[in-house]
């Protein structure tokens, strides 16, 4: 392996390339990053990189959104079939109808989407920033889509705002149940419980944190306590332990596993960058509007 990692820096070099990883990664994928992050984060990160070339392990509207604010550089995703079943539940077509049905209400679009659905958004946000974008807006009533749980959690925390929600979920957050945590919480009671917001609503109420996955590696550095009920995609437990070598992390659910986030490997990573391959394009006409919800987004933050 370490051959193969030592190739990856030769031809990253010569690329003039940047490596930018999800924290859901494999291990060895997470440990060959030049920025390791959330949503949120690599976002910031692409927009600031100097590098000529990005490549970028994760799922499509992530590679789609680093391919949208920087159309000058080269976007590679490893993996080109890596996708997000909940950003596919929606589409422009499906949000127009809505949009219709509401006029006049804003959209707020969590970034798992494609970018004909952002073209179609005043604002982007993620699981960092939600509450902090939904509150951005002067409007009362805010169309927010497509994930209802991230929908319902934001709610709970913006009592004068009336969000109407898409019947959107992650498979993969979906499987945790509140026995999970309840099952957890008993095997580990020391522990403290911390949750992604996209969990449904009775895995929320059990939780010390709802945060992003970066939100998690905050929150486990800063907190006094030394064990974490860990309930989101398994993949971030690698970088829990390894920045915080003297705690012990255990997942709610050790199914919760994304099997898009796990098809970028090592040797995909170098061919990616020997070939060029596969290079994510934006149309003009939808990268040109869709960067508008997207800076928005950039403009305000994270919340967590
Ligand atoms: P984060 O932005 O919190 O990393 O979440 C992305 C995601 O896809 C969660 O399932
Ligand atoms: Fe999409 Fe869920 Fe996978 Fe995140 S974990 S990329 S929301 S399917």
């Amino acid at each position: 392996m370490q051959e193969l990692i030592e190739k990856i820096y030769r031809v990253k070099r010569e690329r003039n390339a940047v490596i930018l990883v999800h924290n859901y990664q494999r291990p060895e994928v997470q440990d060959i990053a030049d920025y390791l992050g959330d949503s949120l984060g690599l976002s910031i990160a692409a927009a600031k990189t100097e590098a000529k070339v990005i490549v970028f392990c994760g799922v499509d509207f992530m590679a789609e959104t680093a391919a949208i604010i920087s159309p000058e550089k080269i976007v590679l995703m490893p993996e080109a079939n890596a996708g997000c079943p909940m950003a596919d539940m929606i589409n422009a077509d499906k949000l127009r109808d809505l949009k219709a049905k509401h006029l006049g209400a804003p959209v707020v679009c969590y970034v798992n989407s494609s970018a004909e659905v952002k073209a179609e958004s005043d604002i982007c946000c993620t699981s960092a920033n939600s509450v902090k974008i939904v509150n951005s807006l002067p409007d009362k009533e805010v169309i927010f889509v497509p994930d209802k749980y991230l929908g319902l959690y934001t709610q709970s925390q913006s009592p004068d705002k009336n969000l109407i929600l898409f019947d959107g979920y992650c498979p993969t957050h979906a499987k945790i149940m509140p026995e999970h945590i309840n099952k957890a919480k008993i095997e580990h009671p020391q522990a403290l419980v911390m949750v992604h917001p996209e969990c449904r609503p009775e895995v929320i109420a059990l939780a010390d944190a709802v945060v992003s996955t970066s939100g998690m590696v905050k929150f486990a550095k800063e907190s006094p306590a030394v064990e974490f009920i860990v309930g989101t995609e398994v993949g971030i437990i690698h970088r829990l332990k390894k920045d915080n070598p003297d705690k012990r992390f255990f997942p709610a659910l050790n199914s919760a596993i994304c099997p898009n986030m796990k098809m970028t490997t090592l040797e995909k990573v170098l061919w990616s960058l020997e070939d060029l391959k596969t290079e994510v394009k934006v149309p003009k006409e939808i990268a040109d509007k869709a960067r508008i919800a997207i800076e928005k987004m950039l403009a305000v933050g994270r919340q967590d």
